[in-house]
């Protein structure tokens, strides 16, 4: 399976946001995950909509919205404009299928993510639908944790039932304490879609990083 790589704006200077996400993709970037809090859902807040529209004219990457937030039903349409290419709404936030239905609505890609605390089945039901489904690896709201390995149990349940409706490639993406060696982990386990934030940034190598996180 193509493994594309997601690398997370958190981990990035919050002034350059433009630049960040040209040299991402100069660098070998699949997508740009963007990391979106509330402060209700998750403690901190981090941007929103606007800063999504404001970082559309600098890349020709798929936007990843990644929504830590109450209410996410609220937000599609900005997003929608914003210019997102992908809303990922949490199970413990929404309904997803009524989710699934408004973002639809925008002709975006509709994904479903789960906490650590939630069990893989819960996004069984919108496997058929979804576009993307997100395993996190650690608990939303901050970059930098370590990957909890109960997370892989996830991924693999998951992909086995993507493989049982006969989805067999649907993108698994995982989200949280990615690093050169995590990623050889859960990318055994069945994800394909790879977000990492502190390894990207922190890197003084980014195209190297990005290129060894596929395996
Ligand atoms: C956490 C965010 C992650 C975060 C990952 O709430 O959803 O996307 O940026 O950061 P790292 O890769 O540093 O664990
Ligand atoms: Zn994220």
């Amino acid at each position: 399976m193509h493994i594309k790589i997601a690398p997370s704006i958190l981990a990035s200077d919050f002034a350059h946001f433009g630049e960040t996400v040209r040299l991402l993709e100069e660098r070998g970037a699949d997508l740009i995950h963007c990391d979106v809090m509330d402060g209700n859902f998750v403690p901190p807040i981090t941007f929103g909509a606007q800063a999504v529209a404001a970082m559309r004219p600098h890349t020709r990457l798929p936007l990843d919205c990644h929504l830590m937030v109450l209410h996410p039903e609220t937000h599609v349409e900005d997003f929608a404009r914003a210019g997102a290419d992908l809303i990922t709404v949490h199970a413990e936030a929404c309904d997803l299928k009524e989710l699934f239905a408004l973002i639809g609505k925008y002709g975006i890609k509709k994904g479903a993510v789960i906490n650590p605390e939630t069990e893989a089945e819960a996004l069984f039901d919108v496997a058929e639908e979804a576009d993307l489904l997100l395993v996190m690896s650690v608990h939303p709201g901050w970059g930098g944790q370590k990957f909890i390995p109960s997370s892989l149990k996830k991924i693999e349940a998951l992909r086995e039932h993507c493989i049982k409706i006969g989805r067999p490639d649907l993108d698994i993406e995982v989200d949280g304490g990615i690093n050169e060696e995590t990623a050889k982990e859960v990318i055994a386990a069945g994800a394909n879609v790879i977000v990492a934030g502190s390894a990207v940034f922190r890197s003084s190598d980014m195209a190297g990083t990005i290129s060894r996180l596929r395996g």
